[in-house]
């Protein structure tokens, strides 16, 4: 109680927050909390004291100042990097308000710098070349691995020769295709250093999806693996990239060289397929490169890398993030939302095929010198106690994973946690969805020990880094609220009319101005860019995501609200299944929503209606089932499909979504009005078949 009462003081005397500086509320205290905007979990005195942002007041004076005086507040942070020029002025320029033209985003434009160099030599100047940069473990328990930053460097520096050696130039784009082995941050790292534009494609992405991707951004080079184990399964990458390619080439896009890792721990060599003249082994060719290698220095505004998601509509876009400003803020909020100190040891659980992956598996963490352990394999391979026996091995202080995981060892039960010590554990941190309460105290309570803070981030591909997030030992926590906004960052929620609302209220999740880390546009569609994010409500940055702001002015975000579905923290629009699912012969029309699901967070429930005169199966199901599993990935197979003789339309042929999510969660009553539909009885139709 005595902390409590430190720390409910300190809150009631601060400034009340005018010109959008946030609202920290005093907390009612001495009463039974009430509901969960009144629970409060306080980090202790001994973690704040030693917290790099150590009270509410000290983050409102740097909020404060990052709002009032963005240019010098960044131009600090961004000092502490090697730049070869200093950026010139002014050292940002933007345009959110698509009523006054081009929609544009500039940090730090004239500074010429290098990430790669950020991450690793300057490191190595600073005196961590012996430090562990990358520690890896296998899929199998017992093999793992490890690189010092000098040895990271080097190898970085011998793929970055070779990519120069088959004609790879400043601006070029790479397609990395590779599961977490060390050689995915590497491959990064190495396009970045010589000024290409990597495009990393999840590996449990199909060959398709693969194909579409490749077409877009044209690669001069594709990089993979044979093979990767991932649990007791076996994935032939190469098989998958070889369709990609045919593909591509078919679709007159041939890619001239495709470097393969061996992973033998998953398949031998000789079972590879190989296309001579396109194929090369990556540990026949490397080696054999120099181990340094000049850096390309770029402009802050040059392209770093391309990363495809999902939106409500069309194929996958390709977002496009540039360097200066990258660098700058993914750096930054590491260091601040992780609270991060040179004796951390780091484990991000996501997939560098994910944004998270790039920002908080590579560069967020090397940038400030971290030690990252890098994991191949499932967490519940070979049982559901694998993370916590990682965090004992490796000693994780920090642990970045996602709600669905901590969901699904949830159920597993609590003895394959408290099997294991996780004493070296300080910080854990959230992310990809809303972490639902009952979660967040089981992550906390069980698996933190009641000792470590959660860091519920929230963010997205296109913000680049975290954007609402705690700082952990600055302001007491409410479980499942991603608290405040980080510095820089100007949230608004708006009504539908996209009018600001102020206080406690409920809305549209928006950004009055840039950060960093945004992204620039929308490779190749800029247009694409301003429609999907800018026009909804001009003047703002629009999210996608509902939110709303408490009494407290704690933020709450509350999910997606267009037609983009989270599953498993996997952004997958609609419409790429709903064309997967069209693409089967036998299916006429499909129309896909989200539902709520226990552990994925969302399922998939897809309403198909057949091709006069086919009748529905079980085999059917099933084919259906697996061609969105081959066109875009298992991880977007639904959950269910739910025959319909016809879809509820209205009259002008529009899909009323709003009727299918309340049939799919079985919310038959509130259905809303249905008589604009140009014929209502589909909808009886439809609940007759639910169950079938
Ligand atoms: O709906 C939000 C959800 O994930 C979306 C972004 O997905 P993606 O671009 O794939 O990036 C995921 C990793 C950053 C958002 O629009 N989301 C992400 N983090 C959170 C979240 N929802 C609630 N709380 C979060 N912490």
């Amino acid at each position: 109680t005595l902390n409590h009462l430190r720390h409910v003081e300190s809150l009631a005397t601060l400034p009340s927050g005018a010109g959008g500086i946030p609202k920290l509320n005093a907390v009612i205290l001495g009463e039974s909390l009430a509901s969960e905007e009144d629970d409060l979990v306080f980090p202790s005195d001994d973690f704040s004291r030693r917290a790099h942002i150590p009270s509410p007041q000290k983050y409102l004076e740097m909020y404060r100042r990052s709002i009032e005086d963005p240019a010098g507040f960044w131009s600090d942070i961004a000092s502490q990097f090697y730049w070869k020029k200093r950026w010139g002025q002014p050292v940002y320029s933007e345009n959110l308000d698509i009523r006054k033209g081009r929609i544009e985003i500039e940090w730090f434009k004239g500074g010429i710098s290098n990430i790669c160099y950020n991450c690793l030599d300057r490191n190595i100047e600073l005196g961590n070349g012996e430090k562990i940069a990358l520690f890896w473990e296998g899929n199998e328990p017992g093999t793992d691995g490890s690189l010092t930053y000098n040895q990271l460097l080097q190898r970085v520096c011998q793929l970055a020769n070779y990519l120069k050696d088959v004609g790879v130039q400043k601006g070029d784009a790479v397609v990395i295709y590779l599961p977490m082995l060390m050689e995915l941050p590497i491959a990064m790292l190495a396009c970045a250093r010589i000024g290409a534009v990597h495009s990393v494609v999840f590996a449990g992405f199909s060959a398709e999806s693969l194909a579409q991707r490749i077409m877009d951004c044209k690669p001069k080079v594709v990089i993979t693996c044979n093979a990767v184990r991932r649990g007791s399964k076996i994935i032939h990458l190469k098989d998958i990239v070889d369709a990609a390619l045919a593909e591509s080439a078919q679709n007159g896009f041939a890619v001239d060289v495709c470097l393969t890792y061996e992973n033998h721990s998953a398949l031998e060599k000789s079972k590879t397929k190989w296309q001579e003249g396109r194929d090369t082994w990556w540990q026949d060719v490397i080696t054999k490169f120099p181990t340094t290698c000049d850096v390309e220095w770029v402009d802050a505004e040059d392209p770093l890398f391309l990363l495809y998601t999902s939106g409500s509509t069309g194929k996958p876009k390709g977002v496009l993030h540039t360097t200066g400003g990258y660098m700058v803020y993914t750096a930054a909020t590491f260091k601040y939302a992780f609270d991060y100190k040179p004796s951390d040891v780091y484990w991000c659980t996501a997939d560098c095929g994910w944004i998270t992956g790039h920002s908080y598996v590579t560069y967020g963490p090397l940038l400030n010198a971290a030690t990252v352990v890098v994991f191949e394999g499932a967490p519940n391979y070979p049982d559901s106690g694998r993370c916590w026996d990682i965090v004992d091995k490796y000693k994780v202080s920090i642990f970045y994973t996602a709600p669905t995981l901590v969901r699904s060892l949830m159920r597993e039960g609590d003895e394959y946690v408290t099997r294991y010590s996780r004493k070296s554990l300080r910080v854990l941190g959230s992310v990809g969805e809303p972490i639902n309460p009952s979660a967040w105290r089981w992550f906390f309570n069980l698996v933190g020990d009641s000792r470590c803070p959660i860091s519920d981030t929230w963010w997205q591909t296109e913000t680049g880094g975290f954007m609402i997030t705690p700082l952990p030992g600055a302001w007491p926590q409410k479980p499942g609220s991603a608290t405040f906004p980080f510095f820089g960052v100007q949230p608004v929620i708006v009504n539908e009319k996209g009018v600001e609302i102020e206080g406690e209220c409920s809305g549209y999740l928006c950004v009055k101005s840039s950060w960093p880390g945004a992204f620039r546009t929308l490779y190749g569609d800029h247009e694409r860019y301003e429609t999907t994010y800018f026009s909804a409500f001009p003047g703002y940055y629009f999210s996608g995501d509902g939110c709303s702001r408490d009494k407290d002015g704690y933020y709450w975000l509350t999910g997606r609200v267009d037609d983009v579905i989270n599953v498993s923290g996997h952004r997958i629009g609609t419409a790429e299944v709903e064309s997967a699912l069209v693409s089967h012969p036998q299916c006429a029309e499909a129309a896909v929503v989200g539902v709520e699901h226990e552990v994925k967070g969302q399922g998939i429930y897809a309403f198909v209606t057949l091709v006069e005169g086919v009748q529905y199966s079980e085999d059917l199901r099933k084919n259906l089932v697996s061609t969105v599993r081959k066109q875009i990935g298992a991880f977007a197979a639904p959950e269910k499909i739910h025959w319909a003789p016809g879809l509820p339309k209205t009259r002008s042929g529009k899909i009323m979504r709003r009727i299918l999510r309340k049939i799919a969660s079985r919310q038959l009553d509130e259905l809303g009005d249905t008589s604009t539909l140009a014929d209502p009885s589909v909808v009886d139709e439809l609940i007759a078949l639910a169950d079938s």
